[in-house]
């Protein structure tokens, strides 16, 4: 999908389809009013004969109105127009790129769709996100494809100069991010194994100029991933670590972000339960989601150096696979006792997490479905966010509201790494059953973190969805690439 902009008039303007608002008390909003006029009262008659009613998210398809030269007018429905939040906007940008999925070029008079305490920029950014995310299938595995994925162009209205061309082009390139992510999400675990996260990124890498690393198990065993390398003995599939670099900014100190990449999390010996075991295979969208970023930080070539590194491994039950009451010694050196196999993604990040100490960070940010507790306190809404220190925090809550990708912070009080205590090691992987279980994760994680300043994002509820509408999210690519775009201005 390509996104440009122009000045031409809604009435005039040669595309496939025009979209125009709608508000639910019937107000026009000024394109509407001009095709309406142009064509002697057709979009007054819509919403007289209660075809179109205005509410928020619904659309109908005028065609052939004399005086139009858009062979067909979309109306969308605006809903209430003191209430014209994020969200409506999104729902209007979908309604509008789903209503002819035939048209190969939709214009969109969005300009004029006044989101509330948003600007020019912000507006064409999320017309592009939301535009994209409308038309995405997950069809790769389908013998027969389905419907087309809808237009192939996309033109917002009236929208000129340098605020909306470079919310397009942000836009754009973290929309093709979260696609990259929500690809590899979705794809099956008998597919989207380590050696294929691997193949990727170097892919990814040879198209867009990043540095590429990837490191096999003998390599893991010389830097001493004791910790990693235990998740992995359980699987037929060998580990990789895989390290993306985008250089932007010469010798400055990078942003690095860690991604968890457990290809498939069956728990381990520490079984999970059968009821959708199936959606473990997400349990790799935190090493989606930075190869993703990766993505987005090199088309929109920011200013800036980032470092993105996946841990993958697979975690499964057999005679090679850890033990609960096994003793395991980091990259660290510090010692691990597993209590629960089924706490594997702390394990694989905290060598990952050391490993990075020789990048000199400016930053590190990890990006993990952790923990079902984080479900349990954060639903579906906000990822939960952990940081050792509270600038970096700030920082990174802004960049997802300001990205419509929320995460809470959350506390990490001394007084949780008690629970980690245990007579055999220095640690226990997991703190006392039903209790703060997204934080004593995040404590674990600090453990390994001392040596620079760390956030961590369990985005264990906000990664996919479940359900009818089963698949990856793209979640949280909107926020990093915010917070790194904010980061290289
Ligand atoms: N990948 C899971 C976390 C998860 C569970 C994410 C459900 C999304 C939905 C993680 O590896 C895990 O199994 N965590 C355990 C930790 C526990 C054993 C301390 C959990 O949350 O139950
Ligand atoms: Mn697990
Ligand atoms: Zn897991």
């Amino acid at each position: 999908m390509e996104f440009s902009t122009t000045t031409a008039r809604a009435e005039a303007v040669k595309a496939d389809a025009v979209a125009v608002g709608v508000f639910a008390d019937g107000e026009l909003t000024p394109s509407a009013r001009a095709v309406d006029k142009a064509s002697q009262g057709a979009v007054k008659a819509a919403i007289k004969s209660g075809d179109m009613t205005g509410k928020r998210g619904t659309q109908v398809t005028l065609r052939h109105l004399s005086g139009v030269a858009a062979p067909r007018v979309l109306l969308v429905g605006l809903g209430d127009g003191d209430d014209f939040g994020d969200r409506a906007f999104a729902d209007a940008i979908r309604a509008a790129t789903k209503a002819c999925p035939g048209a190969s070029e939709i214009a969109i008079a969005a300009k004029e769709w006044r989101v509330k305490g948003r600007d020019a920029e912000w507006q064409a950014r999320h017309l592009a996100i939301a535009a994209r995310e409308a038309v995405f299938r997950s069809d790769e595995l389908k013998s027969k494809k389905e419907d087309s994925n809808g237009p192939l162009r996309v033109v917002l209205l009236h929208a000129v100069g340098d605020a909306a061309e470079r919310g397009l082009k942000q836009g754009t390139a973290v929309a093709n991010g979260m696609a990259l992510t929500k690809r590899l999400g979705n794809l099956p675990p008998n597919i989207c194994t380590p050696s294929f996260l691997a193949s990727e990124a170097r892919k990814l890498a040879k198209d867009w100029k990043l540095g590429v690393e990837v490191l096999e198990t003998k390599q893991l065993e010389a830097l001493k991933m004791g910790s990693f390398l235990s998740v992995a003995r359980g699987s037929a599939q060998p580990p990789r670590l895989i390290v993306l670099k985008h250089q932007g900014a010469g010798k400055a100190a990078p942003v690095v972000l860690v991604g968890k990449g457990i290809t498939f999390d069956s728990g381990g010996i520490s079984l999970k339960p059968g009821a959708a075991m199936d959606e473990m295979k997400f349990d790799m969208c935190g090493a989606a989601s930075v190869i993703g970023t990766m993505r987005t930080v090199a088309e929109l070539k920011l200013r800036l150096n980032v470092i993105g590194v996946v841990a993958t491994c697979e975690n499964m039950p057999s005679g090679t696979a850890s033990r609960p009451g096994d003793v395991v010694t980091s990259m660290s050196g510090q010692t691990i006792e597993i209590l629960n196999t089924d706490a594997e993604g702390r394990l694989i990040l905290c060598d990952a997490l050391t490993y990075v100490e020789r990048f000199k960070p400016a930053a590190v940010v990890d990006i993990a479905t952790l923990t079902g507790a984080c479900v349990i306190a954060l639903g579906n809404v906000n990822s939960g966010l952990f940081a050792n220190n509270d600038d970096l925090a700030d920082e990174l809550m802004n960049a997802g509201r300001s990205a419509g990708d929320a995460a809470w912070h959350m506390p990490l009080n001394d007084e949780y790494q008690e629970q980690l205590k245990t007579n055999f090691a220095d640690m226990a992987n997991i703190g006392t059953p039903s209790n703060a279980g997204a934080i004593t994760a995040a404590c674990f994680l600090s453990r390994f973190t001392k040596a620079y300043r760390w956030a961590h994002i369990d985005v264990a509820g906000t990664a996919w969805k479940t359900g009818s509408a089963k698949g990856a999210t793209g979640r949280p690519v909107p926020l990093l690439s915010q917070f790194l775009i904010r980061r290289a201005r």
